[in-house]
């Protein structure tokens, strides 16, 4: 590993294990998807493996298995419709704490997770905070039976949208709903709220990677290499 890469590991490490130090006994913890939730899900580990008592509930299957790995017990929304705390990974987070997410195309389950959580915690590094969202394509899940309706929708729009395509597989990416991941780069996104409802009206569209509505039990982890910052809204009952 380079320098940058390290410095890079080492703010993740940071923030995720801050994030896993939020959990107490007994709590319902949403487990989100991503490089730096595996570093929440490996302090979550030695704190479980310590005598902490948790359940959590996977959003991918990658977290279900690194979770499994790692002895942490797993639920499920049915058995627990109300979680607790859920921690998550962003790709861009702007200064009203509204993001976009979806780069591991798990971000419909992250949505669920986030909107079912009491505490909805977000583990980033500094490059992940902007002025402005968009910088990041904005993911879509999309029913693969209404695709290309869908795609002329989103130009319609105003972005470039781009079927996602499989790194280790021909073809496009499926995601762990069966569903295909769109990929759209706005120039500009003046209004992420407008711009979320008016993805969601289109027919076909599962869900997309902007987070608008959950600010107001929002705090975000900033790792650093020396020391985390942490932005929580004001609204935040903890
Ligand atoms: C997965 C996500 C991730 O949480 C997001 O992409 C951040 O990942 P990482 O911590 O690896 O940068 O939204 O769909």
């Amino acid at each position: 590993m380079d320098k940058k890469a390290e410095a890079l590991a080492a703010a993740k490490r940071a923030a995720g294990y801050k994030a896993a130090d939020m959990i107490t006994d007994g709590m319902v913890v949403g487990l989100g998807t991503g490089s730096t939730v595996y570093y929440m899900i490996e302090r979550l580990s030695t704190r479980v493996k310590k005598g902490l008592e948790v359940s959590g509930i996977p959003t991918s299957f990658q977290t279900a298995l690194r979770a499994r790995e790692a002895g942490i017990s797993l639920t499920t929304m049915d058995d627990h419709p109300v979680i607790d705390i859920a921690i998550d990974g962003a790709d861009e987070v702007d200064p009203k704490l509204r993001l976009i997410k979806g780069r591991g195309a798990a971000h419909l389950r992250e949505k669920c997770m986030a909107a079912a959580s009491k505490r909805f915690v977000v583990v980033v590094d500094e490059q992940k905070i902007v002025k402005n969202l968009g910088t990041a394509a904005v993911p879509v899940e999309v029913l693969p039976f209404a695709v290309m309706p869908v795609l002329n929708d989103l130009r319609g729009l105003g972005c470039e949208p781009i079927i996602r395509e499989a790194m280790k597989k021909d073809g496009p990416v499926i995601t762990d709903n069966g569903n295909f991941i769109v990929d759209c780069k706005f120039s500009a996104i003046k209004n992420p709220e407008k711009l979320e409802a008016a993805i969601a009206a289109i027919p076909g569209v599962v869900e997309s990677g902007l987070f608008c509505g959950f600010t107001k039990k929002t705090t975000v982890i900033v790792g650093g290499i020396k020391k985390c910052t942490v932005i929580t809204s004001p609204d935040v009952v903890t």
